[in-house]
């Protein structure tokens, strides 16, 4: 062996070095893809069931799941380490300003795990908890920041007319509860698909034109464009902070995780293994990256859905809030998943 082939050797691993280093630098580690590992010693967050005002909705153990253990899994980038979210340093650094997630009961469920995972973290100060129409706003009065919830499930405007409910795709008036805030983390997908007698219209609208029904998933394109032209035009990225929550999974067919024949998240425990889904993503996922891929303004995607995905475990199952005759495989028990979004979004903004 020559002399060329040892410093090809070396140079090889020289080149693997740099790569991990590269690899290792926060600005652009990959957040969202990695694995769930238990680590019983620094998770959850904040001990379940102690979050003074999270909704019976969300607060699975004391509606009686029994395991706690989904409440102790880490979240771990391939790439690089999360930083733990500090409560008292993102009060400190949000002092005086402004949060707001829009959207539907997904929306709500990160807004309770944000507002559980600050109060747990300052205990002893005083809080407001108010609702003023569909806005909920939790005050952490000391540090003059408001965490708000704006529940709007389509952003897009439902409108009462003479011939009914319509669902105007190309309408964001529900947008004047939007300015003047410092960060907007907005969601939509889960109502596109609904039907029947909890359907909230009974039309769509574009272009002035009048639509009984249409493809859900046009529609969804066709209002996130909407969206998408708002907060370009609207929002001053140097100014205020814009994310998309991304779309959140439901866990009702077992052959997506391997188990044919089970047919919801009930008694689920565990975590899939690894880090990539068997079942692939919601179709949802590739129009909503289209959509962000043409906007001009950073609006950065919290690409949460391969890392819930893989959490069939979280959900309530019959521990939400239909109880023993429900099954809620589709939003997230509290310590849990939805810590995981914060903690990610944490992470972006330090
Ligand atoms: C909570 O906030 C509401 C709305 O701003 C206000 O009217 C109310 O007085 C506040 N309550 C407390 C206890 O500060
Ligand atoms: C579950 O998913 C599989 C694979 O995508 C599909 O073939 C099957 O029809 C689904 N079952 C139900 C009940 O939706």
């Amino acid at each position: 062996m020559g002399l060329f082939f040892w410093v090809r050797l070396f140079s090889g691993f020289l080149l693997l070095l740099l790569l991990q280093i590269g690899n290792a630098s926060r600005e652009d580690c990959d957040f969202f893809t990695g694995s769930w590992f238990l680590d019983q010693y620094s998770y959850p967050l904040y001990k379940p069931a102690t979050c003074p005002f999270v909704e019976r909705e969300f607060n699975c153990l004391k509606n009686g799941r029994p395991d706690q253990i989904f409440t102790q899994y880490k979240w771990q980038p391939h790439d690089c380490d999360l930083t733990r979210f500090d409560g008292q340093k993102f009060l400190e650094s949000y002092r005086g300003k402004s949060i707001m997630f829009v959207g539907d009961s997904l929306s709500r469920n990160q807004w309770q795990s944000l507002t559980c995972i600050l109060h747990s973290s300052v205990p002893n100060t005083a809080y407001n908890l108010t609702r003023v129409g569909d806005v909920s706003i939790f005050t952490f009065t000391d540090y003059e920041v408001k965490v708000m919830l704006d529940r709007n499930v389509y952003l897009v405007d439902v409108v009462m007319e003479s011939v009914g409910r319509v669902l105007k795709l190309d309408s964001i008036e529900g947008s004047k509860l939007w300015k003047g805030i410092d960060m907007l983390v907005f969601n939509t997908w889960h109502w596109w698909n609904r039907r029947g007698p909890t359907q909230p219209w009974d039309y769509m609208e574009e272009n002035k034109k009048i639509f009984k029904d249409m493809d859900r998933m046009v529609a969804f394109e066709k209002a996130l464009t909407t969206w998408a032209n708002w907060v370009d035009t609207n929002i001053d990225p140097a100014k205020v902070k814009v994310f998309f929550q991304g779309i959140s999974p439901s866990h009702y067919n077992g052959t997506n995780w391997n188990e044919p024949g089970v047919k919801s998240c009930t008694e689920q425990k565990t975590p899939v293994a690894g880090s990539t889904y068997p079942g692939g993503l919601p179709p949802a996922v590739v129009v909503l990256k289209n959509v962000l891929s043409k906007m001009k303004k950073s609006v950065k995607l919290l690409d949460i859905t391969t890392l819930s995905l893989l959490r069939k475990d979280g959900h309530p199952s019959i521990y939400g809030l239909g109880g023993r005759t429900g099954m809620d495989c589709s939003h997230w028990c509290l310590a849990g998943v939805p810590d995981t979004w914060n903690e990610i979004l944490y992470n972006l903004i330090l």
